[in-house]
């Protein structure tokens, strides 16, 4: 893939004949990987249309050339708490700021990705649909604002903006979309195949074969990690070290039957999801989100219950509470605390949001080992208030996916944790506990490859005798010198817990010297505090060994971002 984003040929009627028409940049501020395949799918739609359309990365578009556009097609994904996806922050700073150009003349029509499970709900949409119309650009659509489940509504909106766009294009886009066929399509051979289209998606995932399932720590240990090989034979999947992989999970059988109970609701009860009736059982087993509570269940079980307490937590003001409610407990613990007596099994099954695959960073190369995939997989089984609750998707794959029994997946690409294209520049990796599995793909690709660069591994978990997840391997590559150093933070081992960024901060002569030699910088894992504390280690690094003020250390930082030399994938 090109850094300048991926020219997406014509096809359809049109190809052959040159795309007339207006220019059309789909440009995206992707998180997961969501927004980059929706945005893919718009250009190569407006392509079929007779439209000439690329799709671009935000963090790689020129913003120089925002002047010269007359048609922006915008989808951006938005985490946290209303922030745009990291590698596009720069996209949008430079938006904001004065900086910014005049956008007459421009079209622009915005798609927001998002989980009104969230306070700030798409927001990073809402600010680029405000900002463009602010900047003189004229809206050719109204914004969409998609929940989790958004499919349906980017095909409806991919499809009616072609319309629009094509209706806009002078008359010859519309006879060369009619246009009698041309070279080789007029010798009835098929036009030029489109690019790789992921066959496997979130909507037609990829059956695989469980290989093998193990343990990851020792017999004492207080954590559960597992990693899982999967097989992808005969798939024609391929991926890239740093993409992740969805898991279609399903709930367990205990629990739904748990929730049917408290209900007293019959499972065979017909419900309908999806436009097809089930039983209400297999709905809640496959279908439907049994652990993460929303904001929309609550309001509409505190309404059919009657309960108070619930209808409380949904007021305006009360947003703090409901969300640390939502973080402590699952759709079972509010059915068995909240009868909801005569509440019918459709309407329940109506409150309820679609089950939403989980994402994995992937812990094999496919250049390594092309008929696999491989998982690290940290179980969940408790929630911090609840009674003993388990996440959907960590035990699924831990305790219902023995070798020999199937799971469905997909590769989610993650253009936004990359390995530098020059196999000779340095790596500095920082993964603790499961944030360790991308720099195990990174290990065998390079391995794989012959590469010469060095890389410096930095890990930690809880005990050293019984977390050092895939000790021997890191050993090994050690001695081979694919891995040229590793530093490891064993937080329990001793009275004052130390973590990777202790580490960082102990060796910040060598990491120094590391960053001004190239290195690019991979940060894996815990967003909540492991991130943010990382980033401060290499922030007092640049200041203490480069004698950089505070303020430029973070531009350093930043600029990295910006070239992607420093890269995250934090959740
Ligand atoms: P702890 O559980 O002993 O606190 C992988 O989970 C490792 O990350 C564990 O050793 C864990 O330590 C550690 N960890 C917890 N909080 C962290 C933080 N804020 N920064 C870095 N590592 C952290």
């Amino acid at each position: 893939l090109g850094r300048q984003g991926i020219a997406v040929p014509a096809q359809g009627p049109a190809a052959g004949a040159p795309a007339a028409g207006p220019k059309v940049t789909v440009l995206y501020a992707t998180e997961t990987g969501n927004a980059a395949s929706v945005a893919k799918q718009a250009a190569e739609r407006f392509s079929a249309a007779g439209l000439e359309a690329r799709a671009v990365n935000m963090a790689d578009y020129k913003q120089r050339d925002l002047k010269s556009e007359t048609h922006v097609i915008m989808v951006a994904a938005t985490h946290g708490e209303g922030d745009p996806p990291e590698g596009a922050a720069g996209f949008f700073e430079f938006l904001a700021g004065r900086k910014a150009p005049k956008l007459d003349g421009v079209k622009f029509a915005v798609l927001g990705l998002g989980d009104t499970s969230y306070v700030h709900f798409c927001e990073a949409g809402k600010m680029l649909d405000r900002r463009f119309e602010e900047l003189g650009a004229e809206r050719i659509a109204e914004r969409v604002d998609c929940d989790v489940d958004y499919e349906d509504a980017a095909e409806d909106w991919i499809a009616s903006l072609a319309d629009m766009l094509a209706a806009d294009a002078p008359a010859q886009a519309a006879e060369a979309a009619t246009a009698a066929p041309s070279g080789l399509a007029a010798f009835g051979l098929a036009p030029a195949p489109a690019p790789a289209a992921p066959t496997y998606t979130r909507k037609n995932p990829f059956e695989a074969e469980v290989l093998d399932s193990i343990r990851l720590n020792g017999r004492y240990s207080d954590k559960e990690t597992q990693h899982i090989e999967l097989s992808l034979e005969g798939s024609g999947i391929s991926f890239q070290p740093g993409d992740s992989l969805g898991v279609i999970a399903s709930n367990d059988d205990a629990l739904v039957d748990e929730v049917t109970t408290a209900l007293d609701l019959k499972p065979d009860a017909p419900v309908s999801v999806n436009g097809a009736d089930k039983p209400l059982a297999e709905a809640l087993r496959d279908d439907l989100e049994l652990t993460m509570l929303t904001p929309g269940f609550l309001k509409a079980y505190a309404e059919a219950s009657g309960a108070e307490e619930l209808a409380d937590l949904t007021r305006e003001g009360n947003e703090a509470a409901l969300q640390a409610f939502l973080k402590e407990h699952q759709v079972a613990d509010v059915v068995a605390r909240w009868p909801a007596p005569g509440l019918d099994a459709a309407r329940f099954a109506g409150m309820l949001r679609k089950l939403q695959p989980r994402l994995y960073s992937i812990a094999s190369s496919h250049t390594a080992l092309p008929d696999e995939v491989h998982l690290t997989v940290g179980v969940t089984r408790t929630t911090p208030r609840g009674r003993a609750r388990s996440g959907v998707a960590s035990t699924f794959l831990a305790d219902r996916c023995a070798p020999g029994e199937q799971i469905r997946l997909y590769v989610s690409e993650n253009e936004n944790f990359r390995m530098p294209s020059d196999p000779d520049q340095p790596l500095i990796m920082i993964g603790p506990g499961t944030g360790v599995a991308p720099f195990r793909a990174f290990m065998q690709e390079r391995e794989e490859m012959g590469a010469q660069g060095k890389s410096w591994l930095f890990f930690g978990d809880r005990r050293f005798r019984e977390d050092f997840l895939y000790q021997t391997e890191w050993q090994r590559w050690l001695k081979d010198g694919v891995l040229t150093r590793m530093d490891v933070a064993f937080s329990r081992d001793q009275a004052e817990k130390v973590y990777v960024q202790d580490r960082l901060r102990e060796k910040a002569d060598e990491v120094y010297a590391w960053i001004s030699d190239g290195a690019a910088i991979y940060v894996c894992g815990d967003a909540d505090s492991m991130a943010p504390a990382v980033h401060e280690a290499l922030a007092g690094i640049l200041q203490e060994q480069g004698g950089y003020s505070a303020e430029d250390a973070e531009t350093y930082l930043k600029q990295m971002q910006r070239e992607r030399r420093y890269q995250r994938d934090v959740y």
